[in-house]
């Protein structure tokens, strides 16, 4: 079959561009390591940062076992929260699961998501891919907010004490901004930003593709992807400030 360069021009051109598509999102926060925190599990030098009991990073390269398993002593680390950086673009991380790809691909890639549905329709989120999970379909987007339900596995009982299936539902998490005012200081600014820069958004239907990460966001993760079918080198200063609305 002979293609036209132009066409072939397109296609090269497609992947370079990494994946992009529609999707759908959910949200959870189950504190358990995530799994882009184990080693080998992309090209990138370093794994997913992960945190101990209290909080603190590990710096272990990803060696101890995920306070979800039994024994283990790894937790997410409450800095992977989402936060605003202006009235329309939000950073954060996902459990991530892309159609036609695997965890090689995904894990610590970045993918730009533009919300279409729901109160939050049009405006944009970043997340960088750090875990995948069993139950996720095609092209699904499962976004770390905490308080947003523990899901399948919960270590925020182990870890910050929270009730046997997490706060709030364990599918959903809690029902209102109030509950949060209740959860760990780390956490609050987390929870908080669901029902403020998120407008309490009940798992919206997303438009994505893959961009570069923010270096704002893997300064907090460390894991920062080989170039790959995009350029992987980390966009932006390191550091990006919390967006709050002016009174
Ligand atoms: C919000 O921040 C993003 C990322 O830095 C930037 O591209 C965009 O222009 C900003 N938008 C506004 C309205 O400030
Ligand atoms: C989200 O996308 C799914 C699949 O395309 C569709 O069935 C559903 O109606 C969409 N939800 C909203 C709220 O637009």
């Amino acid at each position: 079959m002979h293609l036209p360069l132009t066409i072939l021009t397109l296609i090269g051109l497609a992947s370079a561009q990494g994946s992009q598509g529609t999707g759908k999102t959910t949200r959870y926060w189950d504190c358990c390591k995530p799994s882009c925190a184990w080693p080998g599990k992309s090209t990138a030098s370093t794994p997913v940062l992960t945190c101990d009991r209290n909080d603190n990073p590990l710096n272990d390269r990803g060696s101890t076992r995920s306070g979800c398993d039994s024994g283990g002593s790894a937790f997410m680390c409450s800095n992977q929260s989402p936060w605003a950086v202006n009235e329309t673009v939000a950073y954060g991380w996902a459990a991530v699961n892309i159609a036609g790809s695997n965890e090689a691909s995904w894990c610590c890639s970045c993918y730009e998501l533009t919300f279409t549905s729901g109160p939050v329709s049009g405006k944009k989120m970043i997340v960088q891919a750090t875990n995948t999970g069993g139950d996720l379909g095609n092209n699904h987007f499962d976004i770390a907010m905490p308080g947003g339900g523990v899901g399948i596995f919960n270590a925020c009982t182990q870890q910050y004490g929270a009730p046997p299936d997490g706060w709030g539902e364990r599918y959903g998490g809690v029902g209102s901004k109030d509950a949060c005012a209740s959860f760990p200081e780390k956490l609050k600014a987390g929870c908080n930003w669901r029902f403020d820069w998120f407008m309490g958004a009940d798992n919206p239907n997303v438009s994505f593709r893959q961009v570069a990460c923010p270096a704002a966001i893997t300064a907090k993760t460390q894991c920062v992807r080989q170039r790959d079918v995009i350029d992987q080198t980390p966009t932006g200063p390191s550091t990006v400030p919390t967006w709050t609305p002016s009174p």
